[in-house]
């Protein structure tokens, strides 16, 4: 294969420069209809038994291209012809920011990871709302769901994030096709404290405002995964009390006990080592709610794929493991996921979801009935 090559190339640049390298190419192809033909012709499965239906929208696939890589769709229209059944744009905040200084990326080779501390660097929500909606009144604009990410300003105190986050919603909002709110970041200051509590309640609750204002839109809140039991019982309760759509688990993790190494680097570590820490997390919010889910964190083959699928996720994510997997990601990803479904004689992936949900909700059933019993023998007493 020729990524080996190309990819120890870019490995000898420093990692941001590696990826506006990388951008630049695609950027040239998301404005040339004839480049996007020969990528998707290259690198994108096109098989329908891997469509999938998620919150409302139909995506080709369920592979999805995770927020940060390309924050102010420069390259919206190129990544469903790279095999992505949607990509989450941004993170993009109602203020146009730098981010921290650099270096600010780091990759650990050894253990398939990157360490990032971008601090959502973007030239603000306006700015991508209108290069989004450019891009979309082009005839090459692909039939694909685009989901836009929207954090909070840097400049902004916590106490304020409510009224940013929904400067930057009401920017994005009618050109996103789903929208998620990222409180999760661990590289601005404060912001994981908006998971919880009143902060949470009150972000939450701009969502209804909007939905009152400018039209029904699936949104999703991506947390973290170093959330503990509790902080996840209460995330939870919240998204449902204020009719969000779903979850995106995981973002990166501040830990940095599951590295051989520790190159002692501050910021979010993603790829292979995050991937067992958000797999548990995924799984427990299953556990917790029948919302959907998008798995994200370490995910890189097709093992990672089914491995999401069966916790219960409908989407997966990936970023990390596009960097050290390549363009032709998507496409095995889609021979690993077409051979499994064969094997347990599924016509489709659809199909494999809707009979893993039935049976999830048969497991469900007794224990809620027994919940029902016992409050009824409540009542009685
Ligand atoms: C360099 C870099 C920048 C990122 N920027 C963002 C971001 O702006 N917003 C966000 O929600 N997640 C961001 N992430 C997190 C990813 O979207 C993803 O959730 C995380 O890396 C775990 O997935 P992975 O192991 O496939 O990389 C970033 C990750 C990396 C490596």
């Amino acid at each position: 294969m020729a990524y080996p090559l190309l990819r120890s190339a870019l490995f000898r640049l420093e990692p941001e420069q590696a990826h506006a390298l990388v951008m630049h190419g695609l950027v040239f192809a998301h404005h040339h209809p004839g480049a996007l033909r020969l990528l998707r012709w290259t690198f994108a499965p096109s098989d329908p038994r891997l469509r999938v239906r998620c919150f409302g929208l139909d995506f080709a696939n369920p592979l999805v291209l995770a927020a940060g890589f390309d924050k102010d769709a420069d390259a919206s229209a190129t990544w469903p012809a790279l095999g992505f059944g949607s990509a989450e744009l941004g993170t993009v905040t109602a203020l146009a920011q730098p981010g921290n200084p650099r270096p600010r990326a780091f990759r650990i080779p050894e253990e398939r990871a990157v360490i990032n501390r971008m601090g959502f660097n973007n030239a603000g929500a306006a700015a991508l709302a209108a290069r989004l909606r450019a891009a979309r009144s082009r005839p090459w604009w692909p039939d694909a769901p685009v989901g836009v990410n929207v954090g909070k300003s840097r400049v902004v105190e916590i106490e304020d994030a409510r009224d940013d986050y929904e400067r930057a919603l009401r920017a994005v909002w009618d050109v996103a096709d789903y929208l998620v709110l990222n409180v999760s970041s661990p590289n601005t200051p404060g912001l994981r404290a908006l998971q919880g509590g009143a902060h949470l309640d009150a972000l939450l609750g701009v969502v209804d405002t909007l939905r009152s204002s400018l039209g029904p839109k699936p949104v999703l809140l991506k947390i973290a995964p170093d959330l503990d039991e509790a902080e996840l019982d209460d995330v939870v309760a919240a998204v449902e009390r204020a009719g969000l759509d779903g979850f995106v688990a995981t973002n990166t993790t501040v830990r940095r006990d599951m590295l051989r190494r520790d190159p002692g680097e501050a910021g979010g570590l993603s790829g292979a080592p995050l991937g067992p820490l958000a797999l548990e997390v995924l799984t427990a919010l299953r556990a917790r709610t029948r919302l959907p889910l998008v798995a994200s964190g370490g995910i890189e083959t097709p093992d990672d794929v089914i491995a999401r699928l069966e916790a219960g996720a409908t989407l997966v994510q990936a970023y990390t493991g596009w960097i050290y997997r390549g363009p032709f990601m998507a496409r095995h990803v889609a021979k690993g996921l077409l051979r499994w479904l064969e094997h347990a004689g599924a016509s489709d992936l659809q199909a494999w979801l809707d009979a893993r949900d039935i049976a999830h909700a048969r497991a469900d059933a007794p224990a809620a009935a027994r919940a029902a019993h016992r409050t009824g023998d409540d009542q009685a007493r």
